[in-house]
């Protein structure tokens, strides 16, 4: 498998690409399919990723037929639903937990391995368990799975410890096949959950206040065929305008909606960079730029997103000053700080906080991705630094990043993909 790219860096990224559809509003749309019964989920520019092709083995799994070419899936649930998920599968990908409230609104019971830890923490399905079990589900743990039952669910009031993504996702998917009014607070507000919500209204729940922490939703057994445009995906368009900075070019990212990056945006506002904005492109000309240290904290949305702290602290590297990087939303997203440390970064953990201190030139190495975010801010680096750089394990790369070669190539990247000789990881 080419596992491992060549980059050689100090060549400006330049032009235009279109967003990818979003990988993390994707995930959810296709596990609320399981909602249907006998009737079809059509989806529009879905992303051609991994985690994808993983979820979808997933469905058909469970009894679901799907058909995904050019950006357009369609998913077709029958009458009876398998309600038990295969090991591999759900250890491959955490997503694979957002099947489970689904599967026991509609089938009564499902069973679940327990999702493995990763590189960023341990990452527990506790609040899922917890509002499951407040509407009505009896939750076991038997042999490392997850055995969830229900007579019947009832519509109930949730307050969420945490603004959880993947909990908020997994109850609203629920309460949506459970008649009644169910409330959700504390909920999360990515834009991704309102993609689900969308979903979850075209299909004929009646579902508000998505986008803030309080989301009503009034259930029904029986949900409509629907289909749903998938949003762009903000964190790739993040990623490209972190390269074009770091490599002093000049890229228009089309396709995007710029609210979803506004924390971005104003980051770098405060680091010295201005962005040009439409409602639907983003651009940035960074010829001859250089920026500022910052202090930044990640958050749940509307805050700043974790899934581009490895690339803000790439680009951070080269700063002129000191930055400050507060994770808040994971307990350890720093296993990607020691590869920079290895091309030059002047980094340094102390606690949940890294201080980094800006180099004017970061030098090519030999580095190791260990995990999506990181793998790509490990290219980011690569792109900018002087000399060539190896990036190892892309396999967590292509989980996330639609065409990247193409994309990177067309921009003016000089990189090269090689069969990696080591042993698969
Ligand atoms: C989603 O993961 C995203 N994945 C992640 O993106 C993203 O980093 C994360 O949200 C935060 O924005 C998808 O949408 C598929 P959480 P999720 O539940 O839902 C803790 C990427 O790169 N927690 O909001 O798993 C958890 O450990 C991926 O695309 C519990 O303790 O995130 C973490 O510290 C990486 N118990 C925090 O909450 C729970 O039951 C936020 O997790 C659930 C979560």
């Amino acid at each position: 498998m080419k596992d491992k790219m060549i980059i050689k860096g100090g060549r400006p990224m330049s032009g235009s690409i279109t967003a990818q559809g979003a990988k993390n509003a994707a995930l959810p749309v296709m596990a609320s399919a399981l909602l249907l019964k006998g009737r079809r989920l059509t989806l529009e520019r879905v992303p051609d990723l991994q985690d994808i092709h993983t979820m979808a083995d997933l469905l058909r799994h469970l009894g679901a037929m799907i058909v995904f070419e050019n950006g357009r899936m369609t998913i077709d649930v029958p009458e009876e639903l398998n309600w038990e998920t295969p090991a591999d599968l759900v250890r491959k990908m955490r997503a694979s937990s957002l099947v489970l409230g689904p599967l026991v609104a509609r089938c009564g019971e499902a069973i679940l391995p327990l999702p493995g830890g990763c590189a960023i923490g341990s990452r527990p399905i506790d609040f899922h368990l917890k509002g499951l079990a407040r509407m009505g589900a009896e939750i076991d743990l038997e042999q490392g799975s997850i055995h969830a039952r229900t007579k019947g669910l009832s519509a109930t009031r949730i307050i969420l410890d945490f603004p959880s993504v993947g909990a908020t996702e997994n109850m609203l998917m629920t309460a949506a096949l459970t008649p009644g009014e169910s409330i959700i607070e504390n909920a999360a507000r990515e834009p991704e959950i309102s993609n689900l919500a969308q979903t979850l209204r075209a299909m004929g729940a009646h579902v508000e206040g998505d986008g803030t922490d309080t989301i009503i939703i009034r259930g029904t057994r029986d949900l409509e065929s629907a289909t749903v445009r998938i949003i762009p995906d903000r964190i790739e368009v993040s990623t490209y305008l972190l390269a074009g900075l770091m490599t002093r070019g000049n890229i228009t990212v089309n396709g995007i909606n710029t609210k979803y990056i506004s924390s971005l945006l104003s980051k770098l506002e405060e680091a010295g960079v201005t962005a040009e904005t439409t409602p639907d492109s983003v651009s940035l000309s960074a010829e001859g730029m250089n920026w500022s240290g910052v202090t930044l904290t990640t958050s749940p949305y509307p805050g700043f997103p974790t899934d581009v702290q490895p690339q803000i602290m790439a680009a951070l590297c080269m700063a002129d000053g000191t930055s400050v990087i507060h994770e808040s939303v994971f307990d350890s997203r720093y296993v990607h700080v020691a590869e920079f440390k290895r091309m030059g970064g002047k980094i340094d953990i102390q606690g949940n906080t890294v201080v980094v201190i800006g180099v004017p030139r970061l030098s090519g190495a030999e580095v190791r991705a260990s995990d999506l975010r990181a793998g790509a801010a490990l290219i980011l680096l690569g792109l900018a630094a002087d000399g060539e750089t190896v990036v190892h394990e892309l396999k967590h790369v292509w989980r996330g990043y639609e065409n990247l070669m193409e994309k990177m190539t067309s921009l003016g990247a000089d990189i090269e993909l090689i069969e990696s000789d080591e042993p698969e990881g």
